[in-house]
This record gives structure tokens, sequence and C-alpha cells, in this order.
């Protein structure tokens, strides 16, 4: 009893000591808890993670350190000050790398080049760089797309329209860039956007892996580790999942080598690497196939999202791009989008500008990881201990007051446009969707031209109504979604 006693005692001691702690800080919005560290904060605001942490990091000038709990080793240094990514990014770049955190998270990611470092990385960097600078690859994608819309999205639309349907547009998106990204990377389309809305296996695949992905990072290692050798939970999916895109992925691989006369007249990047890489490593071409397909497939689909609804709840904006396309038209009595041409594309500079607003408003990366190799002291003045994880907020660096002034939560594509009528040029390290340095975007000029072309047969064509009440909020993934879609409706503009 009087054992018991003293427990009780020692518990109502230290409940009182953490309510009093709780009191004197309630307003700290990362609060530093013994034992759990600021983890529980973290976890309290993870339906709103990246306002959250904007709010913090504009608290705390831009750059704070993060204590995870004892013996997890989850401390990390979070920042969205643009001299501090530059200097992570480039100046020091060779100090900063995925680490082996990041190695572990996306194990799925193979030797590819998002989860590679130093000369692996360099030789997938390379590469790549040699296959989306030739010409014909610029035609194969220009053609890819414009088919693609034509033939896909746009009966799509008019089906809603007539049929007067609502239809959730990020989920047309995704199903758009899955089939545009399979065409560029296997010369496959599964058409997933169609009418009918079919359910694709590979494509569900890969949306549910994602999620599992995101909580990989908010979970300690050892937990989720042991969710994973347990096979239960969320983990136990992600293993389902990556066994349906192994096995696909090499399906497709096979299917090329087994029709290797074909393979001459072929533009997509399985076949390159095939004839003129002369690649024979199956495992390489797998880890390639998967790193472009989780590059350029939500990628893109989120930045449509977020533009859409920008456009259509800025519709001053939404005339500014109509007008500018009828500019850019060959001839007044042309009406279809595709005679812009890649010419009139490219001189759609209006349009540019709003897209380059999206992206910094709603990057669909929100968040990059780095980890220290080396000692260091950041232009900020925090220092760096080796191992220690950095992660810049992409999110918060497109909201830096100092950058982009008093109006940077405002949608202004006019800010991307110069007095003499060209694009604004914003170094990569403040406008940072795209990520800056050497390992900055390689389809970067790629997700313009998609982008664009979308967005131009889209706003020419249709006038896009978000349907009323519908709540708008990003997802928690590790691509900035949007959590329930977007839900619109669709009426034929001039009609
Ligand atoms: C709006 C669309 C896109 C955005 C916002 C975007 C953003 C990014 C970001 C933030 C990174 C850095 C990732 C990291 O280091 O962890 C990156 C890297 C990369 N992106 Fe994109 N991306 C887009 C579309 C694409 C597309 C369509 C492709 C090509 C299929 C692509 C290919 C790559 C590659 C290969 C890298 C790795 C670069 C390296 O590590 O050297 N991206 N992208």
């Amino acid at each position: 009893m009087a054992g018991l006693g003293f427990v009780e005692f020692l518990v109502a001691v230290i409940v009182f000591i953490l309510i009093r702690y709780w009191r004197l800080n309630r307003y700290t919005p990362m609060l530093n808890w013994p034992v759990v560290g600021m983890l529980p904060s973290l976890l309290l605001n993870v339906s709103t993670i990246h306002e959250y942490l904007n709010s913090v990091l504009k608290l705390h000038g831009g750059t704070f350190m993060f204590q995870g709990p004892w013996l997890t080793n989850m401390d990390m240094v979070f920042t969205c000050d643009p001299m501090n990514v530059r200097h992570i990014t480039s100046t020091k770049f060779d100090n900063y790398g995925k680490g082996s955190h990041f190695r572990d998270i996306f194990e799925v990611l193979g030797d590819g080049i998002f989860r590679s470092d130093s000369h692996v990385w360099k030789y997938n960097r390379t590469t790549l760089h040699s296959i989306y600078k030739q010409t014909s690859f610029q035609l194969f994608l220009h053609r890819t797309i414009e088919r693609k819309v034509d033939n896909c999205l746009l009966p799509f639309l008019d089906h809603a329209w007539t049929e007067g349907v609502h239809v959730d547009l990020q989920d047309a998106f995704q199903r758009l860039t899955f089939d545009n990204i399979c065409s560029l990377v296997f010369g496959y389309d599964p058409n997933c956007l169609s009418i009918e809305l079919p359910e694709v296996a590979c494509e569900k695949a890969f949306s549910q892996a994602e999620d599992t992905l995101f909580y990989r990072h908010v979970k300690p290692s050892f937990l989720w580790k042991l969710q994973e050798w347990l096979q239960i939970g969320n983990e136990k999916k992600f293993k389902e999942n990556q066994k349906i895109l192994n096995h696909w992925v090499y399906a497709e691989i096979k299917s090329k080598r087994r029709n290797s006369t074909n393979i001459e007249s072929q533009f997509d990047l399985l076949s390159v690497l095939i004839r003129e890489e002369g690649q024979n490593d199956d495992q390489f071409l797998r880890d390639t196939a998967i790193n472009l397909l989780a590059a350029g497939r939500d990628t893109i689909s989120a930045g449509l999202t977020w533009f859409f609804w920008l456009v259509a709840t800025h519709p001053l904006v939404e005339a500014k791009i109509v007008e500018e396309i009828r500019e850019n038209l060959p001839s007044r009595d042309v009406v279809n989008w595709k005679d812009l041409g890649v010419e009139g594309l490219n001189k759609l500079v209006y349009l540019h500008g709003a897209i380059s607003e999206a992206l910094r408003l709603y990057p669909p990366v929100p968040n990059e990881h780095k980890c220290a190799l080396n000692s260091d002291v950041l232009p900020s003045g925090h220092k760096i201990k080796p191992n220690t994880i950095i992660v810049y907020s992409l999110y918060s660096v497109g909201r830096v007051e100092e950058t982009w002034g008093e109006d940077c939560l405002e949608f202004k594509p006019e800010r991307w446009i110069s007095k003499r009528g060209g694009i604004v040029h914003v170094p990569s390290y403040k406008f940072i969707a795209f990520n800056a340095g050497p390992r900055s975007c390689l389809g970067k000029d790629m997700s313009f031209t998609e982008m664009k072309m979308v967005a131009a047969a889209m706003i020419w064509n249709y006038h896009i109504h978000v349907v009323d009440g519908h709540p708008i909020s990003p997802s928690i993934s590790v691509i900035l979604h949007m959590k329930h879609g977007l839900k619109v409706r669709v009426t034929k503009r001039g009609v």
C-alpha cells in the first residue's frame, strides 16, 4: 500500500510538472516535451502540416531545429531561408546528399536518380539528360501529349458537359499524366483516362504506395520498420503494391526486348536506353522507369489541379489567358487550340506566368530532404553536425515575404511578367518548385510544355466552375495533392 502511495505521488508530481510545462509553453507552436520531444506537436498538426510548418518557420525567422523523441534519431533542421537553400543545394552541394534516412524510406526507387548519390547519381543524370535534349524526344513528347489531350481529355470534358455531370479534375489529371508518362517511358498507353474511368491496377498501386511513403516520414523509423517486418498496417499493403509495380514494369521491359525489331522506330525512354545506350541491365531499366514514373506523373497532375482551382477562382486571370491564346493563334478564323503549335505555345507568356505562380504557391513537391556529411554552418548561423537531416520547405520558400512581397499569398501571374513583356527570371533557390543547383529537376521544360498544352486546350474550349461548397485543402502525402480532389462542373466556352 505504501509502495502504491509513492507511485501515485510520483505520477501526480509528473502530471503536475507536465501541466505546468504545457501552461507556460502552450502558445509555443512546436512544444518540446521531455522524452518525446516535438513529435506530439508535429503529429497533432499533421492534417495541416504545410501551413503549420510555414507558421513555425515564420516565427523562427526561417529556420528552426526540430527535436524528435530520445533515441529515435529524428532531430532535424527545418528551413525556408533562400540563402540556406542556395547553400545546401548549390554552394555546398557536395556536403548535402540524400543520406541513409531517405534511402531507407524510398527503397522502392532502387538505384534510380532520385535515390542515388555521387557517381551512381551522375551516371543516371548524364544518361537521362542526353535523352531529354534530343530533338526526336522533344517531338515525340509534343506529339504524345497533343494526341492524348485531343483524343482523351477533350472528349472526357465534352462528355461531362453534355451529360451535365460533376467531375473530379484531380482524378482526371492523375489519369492523364499517368497515361502520358507511361507513353513517354514505355511507349505504351494504359488508357486510364476515358469516360468510363476504369480502375487500372498499376495506377492504383502507384497512388497507394505514395501515401505509405509519407507516413514513413512522420513515424519513428523503428516503428515503420517493425510494421514492415511484421507485415502489418499500411506496410503490408505497400509490399503488395510494390509487387504489382515490379511485375508490371518487368513485363514492359520484357516485351520491349521481345519486339526488338520495332524498337528502331520508337522514341520512348526505354527504347532509347536499350537502343542507343546499349542497356542490358533490367534492374537499371526498372529503377529508371519507376523513378521517371514517380517524377513525371503526380508532380504535373498536382500542379495542374492547383492551377485550375486558382484560375477558376480568378476570372480576370482566366479572361487574360483566353485573350492571349486568341492573339497567338495564326488566324482569327482558326478555332482549334492545336493551331498554336510549338511556336505559339512558347509565346504564351501570361499563361507561363500563371503556371509559375501556381507552382510557387502550391509546389507539387512540398518538402525536400538532405543529410549533412560533415559539420557546417548555414548562412543563417545555425550549426550543422554530421548526419543532421535538413528539410527545406518548398511550400514556405514560395511564401517568403522578403522575396515575394507583402502580397506573397495572392495569386498574381503579373508578378512574373517583365516590363518588356517577357518572363521575369527568379533564381531557382527562390522559385524552388523544381529544386535548385545540380539536382534541379530534369523535367522542368517538359512539365511546362505539358502543362501549357493541357491548360491552353482546356481553357480555350471550356469554362471550369468549382462545385459550390467543395472543400479545398492539401492532402497528407509526399506530393501536394488536394485532399478531397477538385470537383468541377464544365461548360463549353462560347455556347
Ligand atoms: C510540375 C512538374 C514537376 C515538378 C514540380 C518537379 C519537381 C522536382 C523536384 C522538386 C525535384 C528534386 C527532387 C529531389 O532531389 O529529391 C525534381 C527532380 C527531378 N525531376 Fe522533376 N518535377 C516535375 C516534373 C518532372 C517531369 C515531368 C520529369 C520527367 C519525366 C521530371 C524529372 C525529374 C528528375 C529526373 C529529377 C531528378 C534530378 C536529380 O536528382 O538529379 N520531373 N523534380
